[in-house]
């Protein structure tokens, strides 16, 4: 089992390129299960996530060619694809249920295995699938296996989500593409990993148009083009630099970034006492002065991200007074907290609300990582303390973050994988 190695008491300092989302880069890829038109991806973060959907497309036939050089994807959809996705590619890669709502549109059937929850919550794709029944299929759930069909085509309908929910807007949205008619879709998320798919979509040739905040409607189409799309940036990897030179007290450049799409993290993280230099595409982080505690409460985009939760938990640990979190999102996402404490962290834990008494000096400690965000946040803790962390099961970061431990050592962090 492999596991980090880090050292901490180092400044997180110099220069960090930000990767290309991994939750813009799932629903692109299974988007491009509607056309057999020559598709090309760039900007494709190196991830394991992205991997599992690689395969899962390649397994279902797709004509999939994965250049970890150039980090592109070029996809030819040339024959007819299975329209089966197994359990073992959706156990881990949970947005597995992307490829649903596409499979149904283009070829009328799909079996998906149902994801199944995870660490952070039980994860019930209820909403995609009501919607899905709306729009004319049948459903049927069985050993673990979603069993769809629809007669002839989905039909437009209006539909409005009854939570605001990232996935199901994305595979409603996908699905509605080739639906006969308008399909109008209502309290829709609006991360901006959406607004990236429905960029890609539109160069595909769909017809989407955004008609309110949280409005879209698509009008089906039945041919669709070739295209070549560049991932939109990860912002949540990005707030978590920011976090890593903040705890820190780095001096740190992140580039390749939209700050404008991250102001809601740059402001919270300003309010607590981090100086942050906003350019065009890049930012200064740059910490002089004691933090300051503050209250967040985990809200859809453009709220404070859910995905950023575990990450700012740390840099509240260090910070003057008593600051609270309330997780909004998921309904166990606190995960790490047992962890925090292991390492010296005072924090307590009232249902979704955390309280952290800022000031707490951490200590390096040996840690379990239980889901991708959580084991992030225990790097970031490794960061501070100047004696020995070690992190195990560090599988559930190389999900979401690409060269990790190149990307901190390169700024002066003694972190190393251990085999
Ligand atoms: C996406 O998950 C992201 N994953 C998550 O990032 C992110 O935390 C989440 O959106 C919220 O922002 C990808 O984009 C691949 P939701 P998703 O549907 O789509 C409930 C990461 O770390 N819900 O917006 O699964 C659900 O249980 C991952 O990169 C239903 O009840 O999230 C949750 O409480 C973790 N029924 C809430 O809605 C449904 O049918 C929001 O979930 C669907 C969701």
């Amino acid at each position: 089992m492999k596991k980090l190695e880090i050292i901490g008491g180092k400044k997180i300092s110099g220069t960090i390129s930000i990767s290309g989302s991994k939750n813009a880069t799932l629903p692109i890829l299974a988007s491009t299960i509607l056309t057999n038109k020559k598709i090309i991806i760039e900007n494709v973060p190196l991830v394991k996530d992205v991997e599992t959907m690689a395969e899962l497309l390649s397994n279902m036939g797709s004509n999939l060619k994965f250049d970890k050089k150039k980090k592109k994807i070029t996809i030819i959809n040339e024959k007819k694809l299975k329209t089966f996705a197994p359990y073992h590619s959706l156990k881990t890669m949970r947005a597995g249920i992307l490829v649903l709502g596409p499979l149904l549109a283009k070829f009328k059937v799909a079996k998906v295995s149902l994801p199944g929850g995870c660490a952070i919550g039980s994860r019930p794709v209820d909403i995609h699938l009501d919607a899905l029944k709306k729009m004319g299929a049948k459903i049927k759930i069985k050993d673990g296996y979603i069993h769809a069909s629809v007669q002839k085509n989905l039909k437009g309908c209006t539909i409005k989500f009854p939570k605001i929910s990232v996935g199901a807007t994305e595979n409603i949205l996908i699905a509605a593409c080739f639906a006969q008619g308008i399909t109008k879709l209502r309290n829709c998320a609006l991360e901006p990993e959406i607004g990236d798919l429905i960029n890609f979509l539109k160069k595909l040739g769909c017809n989407i148009h955004r008609t309110g905040k949280r409005s879209i409607n698509v009008t089906g189409v039945e041919k669709l083009n070739s295209a070549v799309h560049k991932v939109i940036f990860d912002r949540i990897e990005a707030g978590t630099y920011i976090i890593a030179a903040a705890l820190t007290k780095g001096r740190l450049k992140i580039k390749n970034i939209i700050p404008k799409i991250i102001l809601t993290e740059i402001n919270f993280l300003v309010k607590m006492g981090v100086k942050i230099i906003k350019k065009k595409n890049y930012i200064i982080v740059n910490r002089l002065k004691n933090l300051k505690k503050i209250d967040i409460s985990t809200k859809p985009y453009p709220g404070f991200p859910t995905d950023l939760q575990a990450q700012i938990m740390v840099l509240m640990t260090m910070a003057k007074g008593v600051s609270t979190i309330k997780e909004n999102i998921f309904e166990n996402r606190f995960m790490h907290v047992s962890e925090l404490r292991r390492m010296g962290a005072k924090i307590k834990i009232n249902n979704n609300k955390a309280t952290i008494f800022g000031m707490s000096k951490l200590n390096g400690a040996e840690l379990m990582a239980t889901d991708l965000r959580a084991s992030v946040c225990l790097v970031l803790a490794g960061l501070v303390p100047s004696n020995k962390t070690i992190l195990n099961r560090i599988y559930h970061l190389d999900r979401g973050y690409e060269k990790i431990e190149k990307k901190l050592s390169r700024c002066g962090a003694h972190i190393k994988r251990l085999n």
